[in-house]
């Protein structure tokens, strides 16, 4: 995407609005940072942009919670609000308004879009069974029934998966169930619930796919795919108690909270129209705005399919772009509170600074779906080596310089064609990366002037040069102001208020984009200060302690999205282990308990291989995990992880990488493997099987750096489990 294409008068741009349950978290920010840094980009280039979102608030998590806390849904959120607008302003992520899904006019927009839908008849109601609580006297989502498992009967499991044999059920079919709540056990009801017809849209929501040219391709193939395998019409209702806004004509029944969270984005574009006198059919119902949606990848279904059928259903403008980006890992594992890695923006704020977080993000956020890996090592040493070593050092030592020398006086520019063409050249493409969402290309092209910045200053020792040309040197110094000037410019969207202290250290102020040249003369700089300091490395990201942050902004479970789309990347995360022990299991005749080495870590496995291999010919032998499996309990022993092998009805044979080493990585070309934890259920989705001894997935067969995985003793056509 260019300049030139970029023919809209408005531009609206949402980030996910996020719950009400639980705080901001550095997973929650990698989208907020992604949105912020491209609306400063287009407020900088001239655009003209309105950058919308909200707390999404309704739910029944949002309701038993308050209900937990002996407090009102209102009150709950209007706390969580507070502190989310904290966060956000802490972090400078500068929307334009910042409102909530219990608002008059969300209210408005859903029962103004839910009529039309209805009127069109793209709503029914038909008579469904639930799950009841006779004593909370409420009916029970699924994660509020718990039971015994029915397939191993291990207790208190949750009404949809078992997280002991990872068995996936229906609520109506646990034994014993009871209410998480009051742990009485509930009754089976009848109740009438609201549907949308999304099976009437699946034409329409596929010729807006194909006409889309924006949309991310690897997204595009998977709804095409949902598409051809069948919509399943949408239960937008809930009986109450629901935290929620009723459904006209009805008395104890409420829009189910993913009806009008997205129309929270219309909602807060309309209060904010409201007060500015702007109106809201402007950017949703005109061929002159463009609608941008950034989300993550767990809300696709959401952002694809139910939310651009109600737009076309009840006729509001479709989005421009959804541009949905991957999840973020800490040290390459899931965030976890066990671990000590869950980080709320809170905290990470209380030792560290949000603008070397904004720095490190833009590092990594492309405008691609992959998963992105905030390393503890890794991030000191960007922020030392790039932000502090490259960009602040030479904006410093030329100010410096030009303060201690002369005064603060740039008079003159050294006219160096070569250097200047160069940086007029890097500036065109770091503006093309902008505008296609490609940050870390944009923040290479900075970087890239930033070092030839560094290497005009050192290379003509201005220190020495003064002796014998002062009047070089002041033009040197001019050139490199310039330089300073216009980094501060590019580095605007990423690093809001570094920018802002630089141009006041030159003596500047809102300097646009179109301020990008060299024609800053005769002018006194003001005085320099260093901006940027080394952080202690190794000890890069501090944690505070959880436990201090007051009840209500404790990491909740709820807060983390719970729709999972695991479809683009290799849903495995796969490593060479070496078998270090083998030990028969005390209760299965066909288990071994194997211990195993995964190069930075040792775990134990159980495995069903006794009919097929003896134990010395496991011994030592240098297997495929599967690491981010659900720990499993697998006849009273635990199984940290699964190994692969072949299965061709007669034989099995495990996957091996004889010539890598414990702990290296197995891929499939092209692929990004997740780190996502998977269930067992998940996991006998993925379909691996064998050909010619290797292992394909997709077509793709599965290596290592150093060899392709071998699959023995098995034929062609084996299934990998
Ligand atoms: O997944 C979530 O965190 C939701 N609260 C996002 C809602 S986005 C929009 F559709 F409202
Ligand atoms: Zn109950």
């Amino acid at each position: 995407m260019n300049k030139s294409k970029f023919k809209a008068k408005r531009i609206l741009v949402t980030s996910a609005l996020p719950y009400s349950n639980g705080p901001i978290h550095l997973g929650h920010l990698v989208e907020y940072i992604q949105t912020d840094i491209f609306v400063r980009f287009l407020r900088l280039i001239g655009e003209d942009v309105l950058f919308v979102c909200a707390d999404d608030t309704h739910g029944a998590p949002i309701e038993i919670k308050a209900a937990e806390l002996g407090i009102k849904p209102e009150q709950l959120i209007a706390n969580v609000y507070k502190e989310h607008v904290k966060d956000f302003k802490d972090f400078l992520i500068s929307f334009d308004n910042y409102y909530t899904t219990n608002s008059p006019e969300n209210k408005h927009y859903s029962d103004l879009i839910f009529g039309r839908l209805k009127e069109k008849g793209y709503i029914y109601t038909k008579d469904i069974e639930v799950t009841y609580c006779g004593h909370c006297r409420r009916t029970l989502p699924d994660r509020y029934v718990k039971g015994k498992c029915p397939k191993c009967k291990a207790p208190d499991q949750y009404g949809d998966v078992c997280e002991n044999c990872n068995a996936a059920y229906k609520t109506i079919d646990l034994i014993d169930p009871y209410c998480a709540i009051c742990k009485n056990k509930p009754i089976r009801k009848i109740s009438k619930h609201y549907f949308f017809r999304l099976s009437k849209f699946s034409k329409k929501l596929e010729s807006w796919l194909k006409k889309n040219k924006n949309l991310q391709q690897e997204i595009k193939n998977f709804v095409f795919n949902w598409i051809k395998n069948g919509l399943e019409d949408w239960n937008i209702s809930r009986d109450g108690p629901y935290f929620g806004f009723k459904i006209p004509g009805e008395e104890d029944k409420y829009y189910y909270v993913w009806l009008d969270a997205p129309i929270g984005y219309i909602a807060s574009t309309d209060n904010y129209c409201k007060k500015k006198g702007l109106k809201t059919e402007d950017y949703w119902n005109s061929k002159d705005a463009r609608i941008y949606h950034f989300i993550g990848k767990d809300i696709i279904y959401f952002h694809f399919l139910f939310w651009p059928a109600m737009l076309i259903g009840s006729g509001f403008s479709l989005p421009y772009h959804i541009l949905v980006h991957g999840f973020l890992t800490l040290n390459g594992e899931k965030m976890s509170k066990s671990r000590g890695t869950f980080f709320t923006a809170r905290e990470f704020l209380q030792k560290n600074n949000a603008e070397h977080l904004r720095f490190y993000y833009a590092g990594l956020l492309s405008g691609r779906m992959s998963d992105i890996d905030l390393s503890f090592d890794d991030f000191g040493k960007k922020i030392n080596n790039e932000l502090a070593a490259n960009i602040g050092n030479f904006c410093y030592r030329v100010l410096n310089f030009l303060n201690r020398y002369f005064d603060g006086e740039v008079k003159d520019v050294d006219n160096n064609k070569t250097l200047i063409n160069e940086i007029k050249k890097l500036t065109k493409n770091i503006e093309k990366s902008y505008y296609g969402l490609n940050f870390n290309e944009a923040l290479k092209g900075i970087l890239h002037i930033s070092s030839l910045g560094n290497k005009c200053f050192q290379e003509n020792e201005p220190w020495k040069l003064i002796e014998k040309d002062r009047e070089k040197v002041h033009k040197i110094l001019g050139l490199c102001v310039n330089i300073v000037k216009n980094l501060s410019i590019l580095i605007k969207p990423i690093l809001p208020d570094f920018s802002l202290k630089l141009q006041k250290q030159l003596n500047l102020q809102n300097q646009k984009w179109s301020n990008i040249n060299f024609e800053l003369k005769n002018h006194k700089i003001g005085k320099d200060e260093i901006l940027i300091k080394k952080i202690e490395e190794k000890k890069e990201i501090k944690q505070s302690n959880a436990s201090e942050l007051p009840a209500s902004l404790r990491a909740g479970s709820q807060t983390s999205r719970s729709e999972t789309c695991s479809h683009v990347t290799f849903p495995l995360n796969l490593k060479v282990a070496k078998i270090i022990d083998i030990k028969e299991h005390p209760n299965a005749e066909k288990l071994y308990i194997l211990d195993i080495d995964l190069g930075a870590e040792k775990r134990q496995l159980v495995a069903g291989l006794k009919p097929y291999y003896k134990e010395e010919e496991l011994k030592s032998k240098k297997i495929i995990v599967v690491t981010n499996l659900k720990y499993a309990k697998l006849r009273g022993v635990e199984s940290q992880g699964m190994l692969l092998a072949g299965d061709d009805g007669r034989n099995v044979g495990v996957l091996t990488a004889e010539h890598s080493n414990p702990g290296d990585k197995v891929y499939l070309e092209g692929f990004e493997n997740s780190n996502k934890e998977l269930s067992f259920d998940e996991f006998l989705k993925i379909s691996i099987t064998v050909k010619n001894s290797k292992a394909y997935f997709e077509n793709k067969e599965l290596k290592t750096d150093k060899e392709i995985v071998r699959a023995e003793r098995v034929k062609d056509g084996a299934r990998v489990r």
